[in-house]
């Protein structure tokens, strides 16, 4: 039954936008909150700026069949992220599915112009990564699908490129000509910006933070009332028990940790390849500082609600809670500000000089890259370079503004015929210095891990405020260290006849999967299965300093015999640096070999230059052993990936 969710709300975005008075929805195909954000964004512009009604709307929430009604004096935002190999993000996949129908059978015959979604104006952004091989393919597709319905695009649909580090400025080049285009479209008055809060955030001073109905942190609402269960996913954690936890970069200087989770008491299943999303909290360190710069130190436990002041509106946590809670579990502050969030700011600046200064950066992209992605300045870092409290600005505007704080995902290091109920993960704890300023920009989940790694092994006070949250803090129901997880299934995987030969290329914390991979191999043959040659190729800075998992390579490379091969190429023991492509030049002739005997091959980790100069290697290693020309050497590599013979689980 299509026509209503198991909660009951309606699925019919018409009947919805009616309700409510809309006349734009912003409709998101989002996997990581990414598109989501900008989806908000754009709703948010266009009451703003031009009075528009306007409404996001999940694409899981809804229904399409009757979209070939829509009102003529509506507008329809689509904002679609591509994700992996061209897919649709899993919200996406109906839709994207329905649209794209051979047949697309609406409801009603509805439709103008003799076309089915005739009446139907519409505006489309994307969200992609030009380092894969389908590069925004969903707007792509899409926007292909609904011009084949007769709907009436509005300006060029837009293409961000997350690859090449640009979605934000190419999100802000795209939109000024859109908005003009749909001012003209649809007849609209642009007048000046007024900030409209969203959210109503209403103090508590009734009530204590220690009251068992306020929210800490706790990671849903199943937690908070002592029920947690499954199904577990990116909308409900587990929270699981960290058994083993180690620093294994024998160097002082950086840490890599390995961490193991049990999921023996979930039902939670992972099988060797897949993802696996831990939930971060942001350090003590970022919250203070802050609550500390828009003057609410002394308010983080206050008890608030906020309430949405339109129907439309979802709270993305749950009230009552404190302002602490809200941004140490649902702010992403420890990200880079963006201009536009510059620009906004603006109008809240503590006095008219710096109004003005705020303005000029926010508008000017030259001075911005100058005064503040330089600096790599996250939002409180930047307002903190003015010397002055900033205690103008509506905590609605941050709940609306500042990026959800999101899981992040890992490939999962171990092996699930060797181990089904222990996932490990493999992470290397980013902390970077930043150039031209004092501060280090430190990955928010890696640091997180390491706190509770050091909590596990006694360190009093790891986070520089304590690690008070939920899951240690005054409502542990758990003993011992926890961290909240879920798993992702992915399409990287072994070949189902362990026989066949494997090639691998993972430098750095890109041997993660192959970790797991090489267990596995060593499992199957522990269990007297014909296990192919296991080529594992290896990078790193140093032998001696992050040459990780040495000792089990060892153990598995005694299990496996001659079938298993490790090659290592160390970047900065020699003079000049030596990587794994090169390492596989020099093995050109057996890696040729194996990939005519139909060997698979498998690269992890970065995507902007690693895998691709790993990839143009292969393709000369095939044009030279073939003797066939770069091209085809091309076209074979081509070949390989859609076959699956070619498999990658990058990252930028
Ligand atoms: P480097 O940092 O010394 O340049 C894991 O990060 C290993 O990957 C390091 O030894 C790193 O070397 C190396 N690396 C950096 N860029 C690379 C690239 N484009 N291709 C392959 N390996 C690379």
């Amino acid at each position: 039954n299509g026509s209503a969710s198991k909660a009951g709300k309606s699925r019919n975005i018409l009947e919805k936008m009616q309700e409510t008075g809309k006349n734009c929805v912003v409709f998101y195909g989002s996997q990581t909150g990414t598109a989501e954000d900008y989806a908000s964004r754009i709703a948010k512009e266009g009451s703003s700026r031009f009075g528009l009604k306007t409404m996001t709307a999940d694409l899981e929430e809804y229904d399409y069949e009757n979209l070939d009604q829509f009102p003529d004096d509506c507008l329809a935002v689509f904002v679609l992220a591509t994700y992996g190999e061209g897919e649709p993000t899993d919200n996406a996949v109906e839709f994207y599915e329905f649209i794209g129908g051979e047949d697309v059978s609406f409801s009603e015959k509805g439709g103008a112009d003799g076309e089915p979604l005739g009446s139907m104006k519409y505006v489309a952004f994307g969200l992609g990564n030009n380092t894969y091989e389908h590069y925004n393919s969903m707007v792509r597709n899409v926007t292909k699908y609904l011009d084949r319905l007769g709907a009436k695009r509005i300006g060029e649909a837009g293409e961000g490129d997350d690859g090449a580090g640009t979605m934000e400025e190419d999100f802000l080049a795209w939109k000024e000509p859109m908005w003009t285009a749909l001012a003209d479209a649809m007849n609209l008055e642009e007048r000046e910006a007024i900030y409209e809060p969203v959210f109503e955030v209403t103090e508590k001073p009734e009530m204590s933070a220690e009251d068992d109905t306020v929210y800490l942190g706790e990671p849903n609402k199943n937690h908070l009332e002592g029920a947690s269960k499954g199904p577990y996913n990116a909308h409900n954690p587990y929270i699981a028990p960290i058994t083993e936890s180690t620093e294994i970069f024998q160097d002082k200087e950086r840490n890599c940790l390995h961490l193991e989770v049990d999921i023996s008491e979930s039902n939670l299943s992972y099988t060797t390849g897949d993802h696996i999303a831990v939930w971060p909290t942001n350090s003590g360190r970022e919250v203070d500082r802050f609550l500390r710069i828009i003057n609410m130190q002394d308010k983080k436990d206050t008890v608030i609600t906020v309430k949405g002041l339109d129907a439309t509106a979802k709270v993305p946590f749950p009230s009552p809670t404190t302002y602490e809670a809200a941004v140490r579990y649902h702010m992403e502050i420890g990200a880079p500000v963006s201009r536009q969030m510059v620009d906004s700011l603006a109008q809240f600046a503590p006095n008219e000089d710096i109004k003005n200064e705020m303005s000029r950066i926010g508008k000017d992209k030259d001075l911005f890259a100058e005064k503040v992605s330089s600096k790599r300045f996250n939002i409180a870092q930047f307002l903190e370079s003015f010397g002055q409290k900033w205690d103008k600005i509506p905590f609605s505007f941050f709940i609306e503004g500042i990026h959800k704080l999101q899981p992040r995902y890992y490939s999962i290091s171990s092996s699930s015929l060797a181990q089904k109920k222990k996932i490990a993960i493999t992470a290397v704890v980013t902390s970077e210095a930043s150039e031209g300023s004092d501060h280090v920009v430190k990955g928010v989940t890696t640091n997180y891990l390491l706190a509770l790694k050091e909590k596990q092994h006694g360190a009093a006070n790891p986070d520089p405020h304590g690690l008070e949250y939920a899951l240690t803090g005054p409502r542990n129901k758990y003993d011992g260290i926890h961290v909240p997880v879920h798993v992702r299934h992915s399409n990287f995987k072994l070949p189902s006849d362990p026989a066949k030969p494997i090639i691998m290329v993972g430098p750095g914390s890109g041997v993660a999967p192959f970790r797991g991979f090489v267990q596995e191999r060593a499992e199957q043959k522990k269990k007297g299965e014909n296990v192919g040659k296991t080529i594992l190729f290896f990078g790193c800075r140093k032998e001696k300093e992050d040459f990780i998992y040495r000792e089990q390579w060892e153990q598995w490379g005694e299990d496996l015999g001659d079938s298993f091969e490790l090659i290592t190429a160390f970047s900065r023991d020699g003079v000049n640096k030596v990587y794994v492509q090169h390492r596989l030049k020099e093995k050109a002739e057996e890696v040729n070999k194996l990939l005519e005997q139909k060997a698979y091959f498998y690269v992890c980790g970065d995507a902007a230059n690693m895998a691709r100069d790993v990839s143009d290697v292969l393709c000369g290693i095939i044009s030279e052993k073939r003797g066939v020309s770069k091209q085809k050497g091309e076209e074979i590599v081509k070949g390989m990936r859609a076959a699956n013979q070619y498999q990658e689980d990058v990252w930028s």
